[in-house]
């Protein structure tokens, strides 16, 4: 489908969950801040359905966030759901990789494509410190387990302050070198100032070539990041909702005073 200024959206990102084990500094207040209500939070039938409209307009790549996907129940089955969707070609998911060891082998069963997972630094000492509390050993063995489990390419999202030169994204970078995974340079975002900046690497904080959508936990799809638009699926209908994004997604991103990172997916 293509939106007012022709850009080709086939994209759609969807945030399974507002939760995540983890607190890097960047995304999660310590304490969890406006946590969805269960029951605003989708349900996997509600998911399934959006999908289903998203590929019948034009949708064929689809990625899983968060908070972190893996800290929704019986996520396996929603990935299998989703697979089983003929006209989805490509299915990944972003995850911070805490959990990836005990899933990766499940995931590529359920259908699964590819996996992108968070490291801003392979210091042991400053991961503690950056998610306030989180282990990067059991990262390095998610990281594994999906090399195992073949969920490539496997892309490491590093968040940077700076530039792709400062000392943890270069040893970031050396990491993925010599472990054949591929890096991506993610500028530190903040929402509410309207800051972003291309990713170094990927495709993502560039307006004029974006081409996607996104789907909230709670239900709400968004043209933009950057942007307060969002149309609520429960009150406005699956395909009323994607089609307002779609004819009214901005040409470039401003500010989003609705969300955080944790409610919406990277
Ligand atoms: N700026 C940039 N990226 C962010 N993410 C979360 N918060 C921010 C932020 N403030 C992204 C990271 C992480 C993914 C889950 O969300 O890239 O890998
Ligand atoms: Fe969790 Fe990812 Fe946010 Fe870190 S960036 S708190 S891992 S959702």
């Amino acid at each position: 489908m293509l939106d007012r200024y022709n850009r080709e959206i086939n994209y759609l990102r969807i945030s399974v969950t507002d939760r995540c084990n983890l607190r890097c500094h960047y995304c999660m207040p310590e304490n969890d801040p406006c946590l969805l209500r269960h029951e605003d939070i989708m349900r996997f039938e509600e998911i399934r359905e959006v999908v289903g409209v998203a590929v019948s307009m034009g949708v064929d790549k689809i990625r899983l966030t968060g908070g972190e996907p893996l800290v929704r129940k019986d996520i396996v089955d929603l990935v299998s759901m989703i697979a089983s969707i003929s006209g989805v070609k490509d299915l990944a998911m972003t995850t911070n990789g805490v959990l990836l060891s005990n899933y990766a082998a499940s995931l590529a069963k359920a259908g699964l494509h590819r996996v992108n997972i968070s490291l801003d630094t392979i210091d042991p000492v400053k991961f503690r410190s950056l998610t306030r509390g989180g282990d990067i050993q059991k990262v390095f063995k998610g990281i594994n387990a999906a090399r195992h489990a073949r969920l490539e390419p496997i892309k490491i999202n590093c968040v940077i302050t700076e530039s792709p030169d400062e000392a943890d994204a270069m040893q970031v970078g050396s990491f993925c070198r010599a472990e054949g995974l591929q890096v991506r340079y993610i500028p530190k975002m903040d929402l509410q100032l309207g800051h972003f900046g291309v990713v170094d690497g990927g495709s993502g904080g560039d307006c004029g070539s974006c081409n996607r959508l996104r789907l909230t936990s709670d239900g709400k799809i968004k043209p933009c990041l950057f942007s307060d638009i969002a149309y609520d699926i429960r009150i406005t209908g699956i395909r009323k909702s994607l089609e307002m994004a779609l004819g009214n997604k901005p040409e470039k991103g401003t500010i989003n005073l609705s969300n955080c990172f944790h409610n919406i997916g990277g």
